[in-house]
């Protein structure tokens, strides 16, 4: 097993007062998937924004390859920040932009400002940038505007942008949550797929089991801001859906369809 790339230690993080993340402990490899399973308000999101930096933790340390992040300042945090990418469920892109722009974004952080402002950008990073378009299957939508794009096409970009980036981790907030089932598991394969060919470690939040079943190698069960499963897929049983889920009702019967005299329509 390659060596932890990502490692957050007993991570806690109260907001006014009250716990939401309590000492949540986990690592992510070079090349692993790991899911993040969790009901809504179980704290994945709060857990991303803390190791990405965007939240403050109150308690615990989250390490980049051997580096803690909290230590690092200035140009050493900037660059950090950096080998983290981004994909969130939905605001990933400037929607006048378009696609080949967007991804080009994500080398903002690897190039002097001025030459974003002149738009020129080195040979080097147009190059990347259309080499991140063409892995995802875009590039004859390069000079689409980002918000005519269908919701997978801009998921997609948005992965662009980070393989663009160079980033070395990535963070993905239910990046399939708006996405067809068809769909979906496309884009989670794409993910996979980066991880393996190039060694990236991805994180990814994901309210639906089964997909996590199919695509991450590991599932990490959050429920009430503590991790309660670390599982291969293929232990994650009934026994675990609970742990993270609770005990699901039963669905309920319809009532049925009447008219206005009560009789029974469908
Ligand atoms: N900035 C904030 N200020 C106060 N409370 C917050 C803040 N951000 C999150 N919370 C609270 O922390 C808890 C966890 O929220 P979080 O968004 O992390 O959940 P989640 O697991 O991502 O849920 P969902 O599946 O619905 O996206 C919630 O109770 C939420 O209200
Ligand atoms: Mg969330």
């Amino acid at each position: 097993m390659a060596r932890a790339l990502l490692c957050v230690d007993r991570l806690s993080k109260a907001y006014a007062g009250r716990t939401v993340l309590d000492a949540v402990s986990l690592s992510v490899a070079s090349g692993e998937v790991v899911a993040v399973l969790g009901a809504s308000g179980a704290g994945k999101t709060t857990l991303f924004r803390c190791i990405a930096g965007l939240a403050a933790i109150d308690a615990g340390s989250v390490h980049l390859d051997d580096t803690p992040l909290q230590a690092l300042r200035g140009r050493a945090l900037a660059a950090a920040r950096r080998d983290i990418g981004l994909v969130f469920q939905q605001h990933n892109l400037v929607r006048r932009l378009d696609a080949l722009d967007n991804v080009l974004a994500g080398r903002l952080g690897r190039v002097p400002a001025w030459r974003v402002i002149l738009r020129r950008f080195a040979g080097a990073d147009l190059s990347r940038a259309v080499a991140a378009l063409d892995r995802v299957g875009l590039i004859e939508h390069a000079h689409q505007r980002a918000d005519t794009l269908s919701g997978g096409q801009q998921q997609r970009v948005a992965i662009a942008r980070v393989l663009a980036q160079e980033s070395r981790i990535i963070l993905a907030d239910e990046p399939v949550a708006s996405l067809d089932p068809v769909t979906a598991a496309a884009t989670l394969a794409l993910l996979r797929g980066l991880a393996r060919e190039r060694g990236i470690g991805v994180l990814c939040n994901l309210h639906q089991v089964d997909l996590a079943l199919g695509h991450a190698d590991r599932i990490v069960g959050l429920a009430g801001g503590r991790i309660v499963v670390d599982a291969q897929p293929g232990t994650f049983d009934g026994a675990a859906r609970t742990r993270v889920f609770g005990d699901l009702p039963d669905a309920p019967i319809p009532a049925p369809v009447t008219d206005r005299s009560g009789a029974v329509l469908h």
